[in-house]
């Protein structure tokens, strides 16, 4: 075993912390209270070739490892989560599925765009009645022959206006249920495809979380991934990857809150003296270091396990639920380290407390993680 990042990973992690200082933390503030998405941000992400971190060169990503991924994760997420969940889910819902179930046709039209980053990709599998849930979709794609009409209506949908190539999760047999889903690629610019509303949400602000309503869209059907009734499988395996994303996203919120807690509880004095020299804010710096240091080792297994061709299946839910209530434990209680300023937007970790709550729900909701943790321990 070697605890030991490589000098590739190093440089990595230099590189998207870099970036967040330089290009996320500016105006951070603003974009998050007007709900600003941040379009230049990700389009630089595009050109630094994060946006397809682990797809093959020969399809514009840039090869890189999951364990690279989750460093670049962490960093970005330490400034602006809003930037991150952009990211992650480009490159881990959109990406990674297209290129290992997608058709050359498929990889060079639509993936090719994506990886580097020219185009924004989105995973519509979230419906009014269909969240944990996800066998129950309404959205039907219906068989006509060479192509399928697409209806219903999609939520939650991170990107949803910002994205162009929509990977949307459809009912195709519904006498077969989750056998009977299919993936299809589907353009946003086609007839019939409506961004409805966009939501006005307690965290990550700045990123677009819209409804997208279907209505009789034609899809041709070399639009499809994978064989007929292929798409609950796609969309649960690859949610798998996109836990590990969300899991290093929760980190890089956990420890963005616990860097400036540090940093507070030595400038700030009480009592006469710094507060980090009272033992109570000391050990909850402690729990923090400690927690978070734990939510990085199950998420470095999992991506460990995904780079080695493993099941990563379970160790990545572990990695979600432990990181998303970590960011959770760690924002709350450095708002408390902060006191009355940690309650005001200009010391950042109010916003952190708000994003990190989202961590909890989508790509999977903590009780979601808990079913497939609980399954596989007690099978
Ligand atoms: N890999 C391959 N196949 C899988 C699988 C996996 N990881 N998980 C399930 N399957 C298969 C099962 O084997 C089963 O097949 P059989 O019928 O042949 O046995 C089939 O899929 C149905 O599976 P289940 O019986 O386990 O289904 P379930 O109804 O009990 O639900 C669940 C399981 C784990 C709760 C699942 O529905 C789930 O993960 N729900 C959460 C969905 C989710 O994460 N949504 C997030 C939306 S995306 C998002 O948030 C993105 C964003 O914008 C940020």
């Amino acid at each position: 075993m070697v605890f030991q990042l490589s000098e590739e990973h190093l440089m990595i992690q230099k590189a998207a912390r870099d970036f967040a200082h330089n290009e996320c933390l500016p105006g951070v503030i603003e974009r998050d209270d007007k709900q600003v998405f941040p379009k230049e941000q990700i389009k630089k992400l595009g050109e630094l070739g994060f946006m397809g971190m682990m797809v093959d060169p020969q399809y514009g990503g840039s090869g890189m490892d999951t364990v690279s991924y989750v460093l670049a994760m962490e960093e970005i997420s330490k400034i602006d989560a809003s930037v991150s969940v952009c990211m992650s889910v480009n490159n881990s819902l959109v990406c990674w599925g297209l290129e290992k179930f997608g058709t050359e046709e498929q990889k060079k039209k639509y993936l090719t765009p994506l990886a580097k980053g020219e185009v924004i990709g989105a995973f519509l599998l979230s419906e009014p009645e269909a969240g944990s849930d996800a066998t129950s979709q309404r959205t039907i794609a219906e068989d006509k022959g060479d192509h399928y009409l697409v209806s219903g209506t999609k939520n939650w949908i991170t990107n949803g206006s910002s994205a162009s190539i929509y990977l949307v999760m459809a009912q195709t047999h519904p006498d077969k249920g989750s056998h009977g889903i299919n993936a299809l690629i589907v353009e946003k610019s086609w007839p019939g495809v409506t961004v409805a509303a966009k939501e006005n949400k307690l965290g990550i602000r700045a990123s677009d979380t819209c409804t997208i309503m279907f209505s009789d869209v034609k899809v041709p059907k070399e639009n499809r991934i994978g064989e007929d009734g292929f798409g609950f499988t796609f969309a649960m395996k690859t949610l798998a990857g996109g836990r590990i994303g969300i899991a290093s996203q929760a980190l890089g919120i956990a420890s963005g809150a616990y860097e400036r807690s540090v940093a507070y509880s030595k400038e700030r004095k009480a009592f006469g003296t710094a507060i980090m020299n009272h033992q109570i804010i000391a050990f909850k710096l402690a729990d923090m270091a400690t927690k978070i240091e734990a939510a990085r080792l199950l998420i470095f297994k999992a991506a460990w396990e995904k780079d080695h061709g493993m099941d990563y299946t379970v160790s990545s839910s572990m990695a979600k639920v432990f990181a998303s209530e970590t960011a959770m434990w760690v924002t709350t209680e450095a708002v408390q380290v902060h006191g009355g300023y940690g309650y005001v937007k200009e010391y950042h970790v109010e916003r952190l407390m708000r994003d990190a709550k989202i961590t909890q729900i989508y790509e999977g909701t903590s009780e979601v993680q808990r079913i497939v943790i609980s399954r596989s321990v007690l099978r």
